[in-house]
């Protein structure tokens, strides 16, 4: 893989920056996650089902919110992330929470030099593999970390919405990997006034890649979905038009929000 460390270290400042202020919004809801309220969406709920007695590894966790939901529903879960303010946070909630979900600081690209397990599932979920620019070597990452027969599963923002502005009124941006994608931050998705600035880099990744790199790697892929709302309101110029539901303004049932995977390590 080229080398992208200058990138990867600037995102790394920016998600540091956000999770400071991610961890109060109202958005992630963390004092009602605390209080025992679920913060996972139907979607994966339903898709993934039962975790009970699973053991998971969770890629791109944040500062773990999602990855201890999984834990309270049984599963034995394992959190990576790239950023040490997330995985300080996700270990101070493991604690206060009293659980024994495992968190560890690394880039995705570098797990091996730090986790030597196989796992039942293989999680990720909502804002993942825009900011991997080689998917060929996620996926081969993925399938290291399952056992024969152990699930892939992942819901994500559909590479449709990438190709617009912030406030979708263009095109802006190419469907497919093509070029690294330099945008100057501002704010973040919980809080658009934020003191937060930073360049971030990121990639577009099309529906054929995604599932080229898995099959690629020995993932039959069990069913794709997409669908036409997003669980979050994490985009500007939205409507929730059902509870938990929405829709970008104008362009209402239109174009797909988000996708979702499931598949099996052969
Ligand atoms: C939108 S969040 C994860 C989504 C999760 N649904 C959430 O909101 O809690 C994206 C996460 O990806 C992490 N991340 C970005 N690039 C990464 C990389 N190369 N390796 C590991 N984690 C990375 C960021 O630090 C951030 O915590």
């Amino acid at each position: 893989m080229s080398d992208y460390s200058s990138y990867f270290d600037a995102n790394k400042q920016l998600w540091n920056q956000r999770t400071a202020v991610h961890k109060d919004s109202s958005f992630y809801n963390l004092a009602g996650f605390k209080a025992g309220e679920n913060v996972l969406t139907p979607i994966e709920l339903n898709e993934l089902g039962d975790v009970k007695g699973k053991t998971m590894l969770h890629l791109q966790c944040h500062f773990g919110m999602d990855s201890l939901n999984w834990a309270r529903l049984g599963a034995v879960v394992t959190g990576v992330d790239l950023s040490d303010e997330a995985i300080k946070e996700a270990k101070q909630l493991n604690n206060d929470l009293g659980m024994n979900a495992t968190f560890i600081c690394c880039n995705v690209y570098d797990l091996k030099e730090h986790l030597n397990e196989k796992f039942d599932i293989v999680f990720t979920s909502y804002g993942t593999i825009g900011w991997l620019p080689d998917l060929n070597k996620w996926a081969e990452i993925i399938s290291c970390y399952l056992k024969p027969g152990g699930i892939f599963y992942m819901a994500d923002f559909h590479p449709v919405l990438w190709m617009f502005d912030d406030e979708f009124t263009h095109f802006q941006y190419s469907y497919e990997n093509s070029e690294v994608i330099i945008t100057e931050s501002e704010g973040t998705y919980t809080d658009r006034d934020a003191d937060i600035m930073g360049k971030e880099y990121g990639w577009n990744h099309s529906i054929s890649e995604i599932l080229n790199a898995l099959i690629t790697n020995g993932l039959q892929i069990g069913h794709f979905n997409e669908f036409m709302y997003s669980p979050y309101a994490c985009f500007r110029n939205t409507v929730e038009f059902e509870k938990s539901k929405w829709h970008i303004k104008g362009l209402e049932g239109k174009i797909p929000m988000v996708y979702s995977i499931r598949a099996v390590k052969q």
